[in-house]
C-alpha cells in the first residue's frame, strides 16, 4: 500500500488541496491519500477555525474519490503537531506502507525550519508540488514534480476571495455555519461600514425570526447589504452598464443596492433570489410585497449604531413587518424630507 499524506490546517479545504491528493493518485501511483489536518501549527501564531469544522469541511470532500481518507492522527494529538512525530507514528502503525508526504513550495521555502528536517527526509519520502512554476532551492532531498497552476490559499479564501477555488459543498458549510463570513465584509468595508452591516445582520435575523421568517437568510441579506457601497464610482458604473442600465438614471448613491444585488450572486456565490432582491431594493424601499426587502430597508434604517432611539420602530417590525415597514417608510420619508 502507498499512501499520499497531504497535510495542513485545511482552514477551509480548497481545490488546491484536491488537486495536490489527485497528483499523488495519478503521478505517483499511491492508492490512497490521507488529509491530514493539523491541530495547531507550530510556525503560524493565527488561531485556527474549530477542529469540529475543519474536519466537516475535508468530509465533505472525502465524496469526491473513494481513495481519498481523512486521517486524524495530529488533531487527536495533545499540544503541537510536528511532522516528525507524526511520520514517526505513522511508521510505527502501518509498517507495511509506503508513504509519501506532499508539500507545496510554500512548504519548501520553509522547510529549515521544520522540527528535525534532515532525519524528516531520511525517514520517508517527501514530494514537492511546483504548483506556481517556480523553482524553490533546497539542500534536502525532497523530490519535485510539476502540478497545473492553482493559484489559491486558504488566507485568501477566509477574506473572501476566490470563493471558485472551493468545493460548493463546502462553501455551503462555510455560509451554514457562518465561518469567516464576517472576515468578507470587515475586508471589503470601513471599520465604520463594516460595524454596520454586522449589526444590520444580526438585526435583520431577529426582525425575520420574530416574523416567523428564515433568519439565516434575513441574516446573509444585512450582512452583505452595502458590499457595493464603496466601489468606486467608475467600477460601479461599469457594472451598471453591464446589469442594469436603465437604473442609471437614478442617483449614484442608489446604485451601490442594485450592484451588490449581482455582486452576492457572482463573487459570493449566494445566489438566492430573495438574498438578491432585498438587496436590489434596499435603497428605495421599493418592494413593498417581499417581506425580506422590507426588513433589510427596515434593519438599515432602524440599526442601533446610528445614534437614535430606535427600539419603538424595531419591535413594530418585529411585531409584524409588514406594518413596521410603512411606519419606517413613512419616518424615513419625513426625515428626508425635513432635510431637503
Ligand atoms: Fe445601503
Ligand atoms: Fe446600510
Amino acid at each position: 500500500m502507498k499512501v499520499g499524506i497531504v497535510g495542513g490546517s485545511f482552514d477551509p479545504i480548497h481545490y488546491g488541496h484536491i488537486q495536490m491528493a489527485k497528483t499523488a493518485l495519478q503521478d505517483l501511483a499511491c492508492d490512497e491519500v490521507w488529509f491530514m489536518p493539523t491541530k495547531s501549527t507550530p510556525l503560524k501564531d493565527r488561531s485556527l477555525t474549530a477542529d469540529v469544522h475543519r474536519l466537516a469541511m475535508i468530509q465533505r470532500v472525502m465524496a469526491y474519490d473513494d481513495r481519498f481518507r481523512l486521517c486524524t492522527l495530529e488533531m487527536d494529538r495533545e499540544g503541537k503537531s510536528y511532522t516528525i512525530d507524526t511520520v514517526k507514528t505513522l511508521k510505527q502503525k502501518y509498517p507495511a506502507y509506503e508513504f509519501i508526504w506532499m508539500i507545496g513550495n510554500d512548504q519548501l521555502a520553509q522547510f529549515d525550519q521544520w522540527k528535525d528536517p534532515e532525519e524528516l527526509t531520511s525517514l520517508i519520502q517527501f514530494v514537492c508540488v511546483d504548483r506556481d512554476g517556480q523553482l524553490v532551492p533546497t539542500e534536502y532531498p525532497i523530490q519535485r514534480i510539476h502540478m497545473e497552476a492553482m493559484p489559491v490559499s486558504s488566507s485568501e479564501i477566509r477574506q473572501g476571495n476566490k470563493l471558485n477555488y472551493v468545493p460548493y459543498t463546502v462553501l455551503g458549510y462555510i455560509y451554514e455555519h457562518r465561518l469567516y463570513v464576517e472576515n468578507f465584509i470587515a475586508a471589503r468595508e470601513t471599520r465604520h461600514r463594516y460595524k454596520h452591516s454586522v449589526s444590520v445582520a444580526h438585526l435583520c435575523e431577529e426582525m425575520a425570526l420574530a416574523n416567523g421568517l428564515d433568519g439565516q437568510k434575513a441574516y446573509y441579506i444585512g450582512l452583505f447589504h452595502d458590499i457595493a457601497k464603496n466601489m468606486d464610482v467608475q467600477h460601479m458604473e461599469q457594472w451598471m452598464d453591464a446589469i442594469c442600465p436603465e437604473n442609471k438614471k437614478w442617483a449614484v448613491p442608489v446604485w451601490h443596492g442594485f450592484v451588490g444585488s449581482e455582486i452576492v450572486d457572482r463573487v459570493f456565490y449566494l445566489d438566492d433570489p430573495q438574498i438578491k432582491n432585498a438587496i436590489y431594493h434596499h435603497v428605495l424601499g421599493d418592494d413593498h410585497d417581499d417581506p425580506y426587502a422590507m426588513i433589510v430597508f427596515c434593519a438599515d434604517k432602524t440599526d442601533p449604531l446610528r445614534g437614535y432611539d430606535s427600539t419603538d420602530l424595531i419591535n413594530q417590525c418585529k411585531a409584524d413587518i409588514y406594518q413596521g415597514f410603512w411606519t419606517v417608510k413613512n419616518e424615513n420619508d419625513k426625515y428626508l424630507e425635513e432635510g431637503k
